[in-house]
Formats: structure tokens, C-alpha cells, sequence
């Protein structure tokens, strides 16, 4: 076996060790035996250091114009597209999900790349008449100064480039902490941005736990920017912890994605979306199909054809073309899971196929987890009401669509959900009073695409979106000109009355 390979942290342009001198694994969860790399374990200094770092290099970064930070982003783009392969490779060997789905990620990281790219010639202010005469008035895009980025494990390319690409379009300068079981993937994005000819301290990498690395980001007075996707509870932490100071914050946060099937959807498409929006990812995405709520006129079949694909689904190492679904991404997961499917069972769930983790010479090495349905839930159940982030789905009998609407809608999150119809009338009023930021007619609760925006209502986030345009609003802030040219003195309000 090659030697582990040890990575270093990217600060002010160049590669570093921690200051602790200290390491942590990056494990294959599809086999925990198998060593990714090393990464350090970094402290509040290195924090402290890249911080410097990217405060000093914001300063010429945001006189840099905009087109031509566009073009490093688009030579960056290239890059990866060049590499989509190995760099997919390697993220199924440290994150797990299937290659298709990691193609997937690193494409997702290229559109964006691309999209925000194309943004450094189109970041557009307005012009207005001013009030008064001989005076002219519009607005521009300002840099806030260095964004700290906290990224989780689940799309270890695509959620970091969601982040590092408009924060940079825009001219701020970025430290980024990875999460500590994927951080191989962000270390390969940071490398393609330094090749791409990215300029010294604009982008710092800086790896490590939470408490070492995270906390000190959050905490320290010239990060002017935190942008977090991970779960509710550390996304309220991070939310007091930027109030004192007022810090601009993202959160993306939990999901409880519901779809709808009604009696008169093609129920061959909605149980291929379920499946897919269900076990897609091992059930490890925000935008997840966690709960199903079927009308009870196709219950029985939808149930009975969804129970036979789930258990028919090929489970393994996400590197072996024939596999479907990947492990589960640690023993922690793994633990969650199994404790929510006790929770469902004693609910009084009906535990329909899977709610074991996988033994046997092909997985005693990993974490897999069998894909689990889980039938004729009451919508006020836990599991159907909580966030598991696993391969398990809950399926709700309803009588009718006014109540689909009612269970979709009665959780405390709000990020995706989905309906399965053929009456346009239902379909609209389905995406008009869902209570979700992103709403799918006829396609699974997964998929959003780079040019809209993406993100929750209720407690998945806090009013902000990403991607799309709606990052540059974030990644900036609006100042408005007013350029008198009357040569005189006019009060707004007063002398044009
Ligand atoms: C996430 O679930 O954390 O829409 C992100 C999707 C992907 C992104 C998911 N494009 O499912």
C-alpha cells in the first residue's frame, strides 16, 4: 500500500504545517482500514494566521476588477473539469457515495465555478433618477473583507465552491475549514484555485476539529463573513456566536423533505424519484426525501413496488461501478441511524424492509446501513418529524391533498419538497403554498441546480440563499452614489417639494 499521504494547510499562498504539529485521519468509510491522508489538526493561531492572511490580501483583491477575477475562476473551472475523474475518484474514497454521485459533486463545483466566473462581468448595480435635478443617483456591489467558511461532509467539493466562488467574485478573500471526514476534496479545490493563479492569502485553507478550528473562525473580529452548512444545532451556535458582533451569517441547516404522491401521478416516476430521493447519497443530503405522504388510493401498491426496489438496491463500495448505495459516512451516523430506527419502532412504525446495518465480508470494514422503509407513520412521529440523514424513509397514508399539503408542511424545517401529480391545478397550488425554498413537480426532493437559489425557510436557515445571483447578495454589500453635479446645495425632502 502507497504511504498515507500527509496534507499541509494553504496560508498566505503556501503550504504549512499546524502549528501543533498534530494530525487527524481521513478514513474510507466504505472500509475504515484504508487510510486517505493526513490532515492536520490545526489551533486558534493557525486560524489566527490565516486570517492575517486573507485581510491583508482583501486589500488588493478588491481593487482587483471583477472580469479578471473571473477569468482565474474560469481557469479554475477548466482544471477541474480536466480532472473531474481522479478528483471524483478520490472523493468516493474518502466521502463514499457512488461515482456517479461524486461526477456529480465535482460537476457541481465546475457549474458554479463556471456560473460565478461568468458573474465578474455581470455584477450590475441600478441607476436612478435622483429626486433633485442635475444629480445622479445608482448603486454598487461592495466587498465585505475575509469570509469564514464552514463546509460539511456530504458534498465535500460542491458546498465549498457554493461559498469560495461568489465570496471571491464579489472581492473578498476567504479561510475555509473543511469537515474532518472529507477534507481531501476542499484540499483538491483549493489546489486547482492556487494553479489557476489565484493570488497569495485570498484563499486559506485551514483543517481541523470544530472547537479548534470552527469556534475561532466564528469568534474572531476580522472575519466579517460566516457562511455555515451543517446541522441546526451548531448552526444556532454559530449564529450567537456571530451576534456580538454582528457578523454577516449564512446557515444552511436541517431538512425533513416531504414528497407528495397523489392518485393520479404516474406512480412508476414518483417510486423511481423516491427511490432516488431517498436512498440517493445513502440519504445523506439536506434536500433528502425523508417522508413520503401517498394518498391512500395507491398506498398499497406505491408501498409494496417502493419496498421491493429499496430492497433490491445494491449496496458496497462506492468504487465498484455496480454498486448503488454507498455507507453510511461514519460510526457516529451509523449510531444515528440505528437509533432513530429503534425510535420508529417503538412509535409503532411499521418497519416494512431494512432498519439493520450490513454484515458480512464485504462490509464489516465500513458503515453500511440497509436501505430502510418505514410504513403507515403518523406525521407527528419522530421519525417522521426529526432529521435522520440516513437511508431511511417514512410513508404517510393520506386521504386527500389538502391533508398532504398539511403533512408536508407540519415539521420545523423548510428546504425542499416535492409533488407527484398530473392536475396542473394541484400543481400550482402545491408550489404556491408548500412551505419550503425549494419545491420539485414531478421530480424527487434532490437536485438543485447552480443558476437558482438554494436554501430553507423555518429553522433550515436564516433567511439567506446560495447560489445563484442570490450569493452575490450575501458575498456583498449595496452602496448607494449620489453625485451632485448642480453645483449647488439641494436637500433631499426639502427643496424639491
Ligand atoms: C445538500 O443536500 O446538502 O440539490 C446539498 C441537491 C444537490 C445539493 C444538495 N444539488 O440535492
Amino acid at each position: 500500500m502507497a504511504p498515507p499521504k500527509i496534507h499541509k494547510n494553504f496560508i498566505h499562498g503556501e503550504w504549512v504545517e499546524s502549528v501543533s504539529g498534530e494530525a487527524f485521519e481521513n478514513l474510507n468509510p466504505a472500509n475504515r482500514q484504508e487510510l486517505v491522508g493526513l490532515f492536520p489538526r490545526s489551533t486558534a493561531e493557525d486560524v489566527n494566521r490565516a486570517v492575517e492572511s486573507a485581510r491583508e490580501a482583501q486589500r488588493s483583491w478588491r481593487l482587483f476588477p471583477a472580469p479578471k477575477r473571473g477569468e482565474i475562476l474560469f481557469r479554475a473551472a477548466r482544471l477541474l473539469l480536466e480532472r473531474k475523474e481522479t478528483l471524483a475518484e478520490q472523493m468516493t474514497s474518502e466521502m463514499g457515495k457512488v461515482l456517479d454521485e461524486t461526477r456529480g459533486d465535482v460537476q457541481e463545483a465546475i457549474d458554479m465555478t463556471f456560473y460565478m466566473a461568468g458573474e465578474g462581468r455581470r455584477q450590475f448595480g441600478q441607476t436612478t433618477p435622483s429626486e433633485l435635478a442635475n444629480k445622479f443617483a445608482m448603486t454598487v456591489r461592495s466587498p465585505i473583507g475575509v469570509c469564514g467558511l464552514i463546509t460539511p461532509w456530504n458534498f465535500p467539493m460542491a458546498i465549498p465552491s457554493w461559498k469560495i466562488m461568489p465570496a471571491l467574485i464579489c472581492g473578498n478573500t476567504v479561510v475555509i475549514k473543511p469537515a474532518n471526514d472529507t477534507p481531501l476534496s476542499t484540499y483538491n479545490l483549493v489546489s486547482v484555485l492556487e494553479e489557476a493563479g489565484i493570488p497569495r492569502g485570498v484563499v486559506n485553507l485551514v483543517t481541523g476539529y470544530g472547537r479548534d478550528v470552527g469556534v475561532p473562525i466564528t469568534a474572531h473580529p476580522d472575519v466579517r463573513v460566516v457562511s455555515f452548512t451543517g446541522s441546526t444545532e451548531v448552526g444556532r451556535e454559530v449564529s450567537k456566536a456571530c451576534a456580538p458582533d454582528f457578523k454577516h451569517v449564512c446557515l444552511e441547516m436541517g431538512g425533513k423533505n416531504a414528497m407528495i404522491v397523489l392518485d393520479d401521478a404516474n406512480l412508476e416516476l414518483a417510486i423511481e424519484g423516491a427511490v432516488w430521493g431517498a436512498f440517493g447519497t445513502t440519504g445523506q443530503r439536506c434536500t433528502a426525501t425523508s417522508r413520503i405522504a401517498v394518498h391512500k388510493d395507491v398506498y398499497k401498491q406505491f408501498t409494496a413496488i417502493l419496498v421491493e426496489r429499496a430492497r433490491a438496491l445494491h449496496v458496497g463500495n462506492g468504487l465498484d461501478r455496480a454498486v448503488q448505495m454507498g455507507p453510511l459516512i461514519n460510526e457516529s451516523q451509523v449510531q444515528t441511524v440505528e437509533r432513530y430506527v429503534e425510535i420508529g419502532k417503538n412509535e409503532g412504525a411499521k418497519l416494512l424492509t431494512g432498519g439493520q446495518r450490513l454484515t458480512g465480508i464485504a462490509y464489516d470494514c465500513g458503515f453500511f446501513y440497509a436501505p430502510t422503509v418505514f410504513g403507515d407513520c403518523d406525521p407527528k412521529m419522530r421519525i417522521a418529524q426529526e432529521e435522520i440523514f440516513g437511508p431511511v424513509v417514512s410513508l404517510i397514508p393520506v386521504d386527500s391533498f389538502d391533508q398532504a399539503l398539511e403533512v408536508a408542511n407540519g415539521v420545523v424545517y423548510g428546504l425542499s419538497s416535492a409533488i407527484y401529480t398530473r392536475d396542473v391545478n394541484k400543481a400550482f397550488r402545491a408550489m404556491r403554498d408548500l412551505e419550503t425554498g425549494i419545491v420539485y413537480v414531478n421530480a424527487p426532493t434532490i437536485g438543485a441546480e447552480t443558476h437558482l437559489p438554494f436554501g430553507g425557510v423555518k429553522q433550515t436557515g436564516n433567511g439567506h440563499r446560495e447560489a445563484a445571483v442570490a450569493a452575490l447578495d450575501f458575498y456583498s454589500e449595496w452602496k448607494s452614489l449620489y453625485i451632485d453635479y448642480s453645483d449647488r446645495l439641494q436637500r433631499a425632502q426639502i427643496d424639491n417639494q
